[in-house]
């Protein structure tokens, strides 16, 4: 049992001996203990790029979730070996569509709308979705560019379904002036879509999946705090319902968030809603702002936080050992066509 200092000098020791063959990328909602070695911190898209872009490194190790370490592997090369310190970090709503369930709502959609639909994923969804999305045209997209990727489908097709997070997909929409009216719901579990009136009118079909994390910023949160501190302004991810998104000031992805705090004025006052490590960590950041969680109980992802100091030490020393511990390898094939959706999105973007 070592010290915390113990081993944080020993992640130090280990990334220098690396050097550049060691890549570190960290996403925003990581703990502070992790984020101190990240060589690159960022959003979910900043983070693809930067897989994308490094050629350098042998090993990366990914302190994020699994869908992150599958896309760095599939947007990197064969040399390159990308790693997850702790395999049960994992992303709840990725798992709320799989591949068996979306293959069937792809048959019983396309027999009520024929070759209309183009699918859209989220990048928080498996490889395995993704290579569905690739081979059917469709193309990955984030919380960043999530607006931009919508319109390029509709030039594509008629209608689109869009994969895992049915809020990141309302909210999107919404954004580009389509009525909530021309939106359906597709549940995966019964296999059905919810919607009432004429199918021809239906624009977006919306995976009825979401973030365990982000649904917790609720209404009742709002009222309370317009009520208790109405010069606060409100910021919230669009993972966050459509109702919360509506009585929000602003709704924007980790780097939106993160950019109108850096910006906003000396002495402004500002309620969260997105992950705790993230919020802590503005909130350090920012002594002259105050700044508090939309949800007083902060909300953490408990999967991101899996990866803590000593799983990071122990998968670098395994590395260092010339194990293969935790490495995450997408099967060939399924990444040929999971690389058509992410590219189409990498080079929108
Ligand atoms: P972004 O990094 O795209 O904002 O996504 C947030 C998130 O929930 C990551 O899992
Ligand atoms: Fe998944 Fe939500 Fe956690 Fe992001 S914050 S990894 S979407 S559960």
């Amino acid at each position: 049992n070592r010290s915390y200092e113990e081993m944080v000098q020993r992640v130090w020791e280990i990334k220098e001996k690396l050097g550049d063959t060691l890549y570190i990328p960290g996403h925003h909602y990581q703990k502070d203990e992790v984020i101190q070695f990240s060589d690159i911190t960022g959003d979910s898209l900043q983070l693809a790029q930067a897989a994308a872009h490094n050629k350098k490194a042998q090993y990366i190790v990914f302190c994020g979730v699994h869908f992150m370490a599958e896309t760095a592997d599939m947007l990197t090369t064969e040399n390159q070996k990308v790693y997850l310190p702790d395999m049960r970090a994992g992303c709840s709503m990725a798992d709320m569509a799989d591949i068996d369930q979306t293959e069937r709502a792809w048959t019983k959609l396309s027999s009520l709308f024929g070759d209309s639909i183009l699918p859209l994923t989220y990048v928080n969804s498996t490889a395995s979705i993704k290579s569905f999305v690739g081979k059917h045209g469709g193309a990955t997209v984030t919380s960043s560019n999530a607006e931009k990727m919508l319109k390029w489908a509709f030039t594509q097709k008629e209608r689109i379904l869009f994969l895992p997070d049915q809020h990141l997909g309302r909210n999107t929409a919404y954004n580009l002036g389509i009525p909530l009216e021309k939106m359906a719901v597709w549940d995966p579990h019964s296999n059905e879509l919810l919607y009432e009136g004429d199918l021809e009118e239906i624009l977006v079909i919306l995976w009825k999946g979401h973030c365990s994390v982000h649904e917790k910023f609720t209404v009742s949160n709002i009222e309370h705090l317009r009520s208790t501190k109405p010069d606060m302004k409100i910021l919230v991810h669009p993972e966050c319902t459509r109702e919360v998104v509506e009585l929000s000031d602003y709704a924007g992805s980790t780097k939106y968030i993160i950019d109108k705090i850096e910006e906003a004025e000396p002495g402004s006052k500002w309620a969260v809603g997105t992950e705790m490590n993230l919020v802590n960590r503005i909130i350090q950041q920012h002594p002259d702002k105050e700044i508090i969680s939309l949800n007083p109980f902060m909300c953490p992802c408990l999967t991101m936080n899996r990866i803590d100091l000593p799983h990071l030490l122990w998968s670098l020393e395994s590395i260092e050992k010339g194990e293969e511990i935790n490495r995450i390898s997408v099967d060939k094939e399924v990444a040929e066509n999971a690389v058509l959706a992410l590219n189409r999105m990498l080079q929108h973007v």
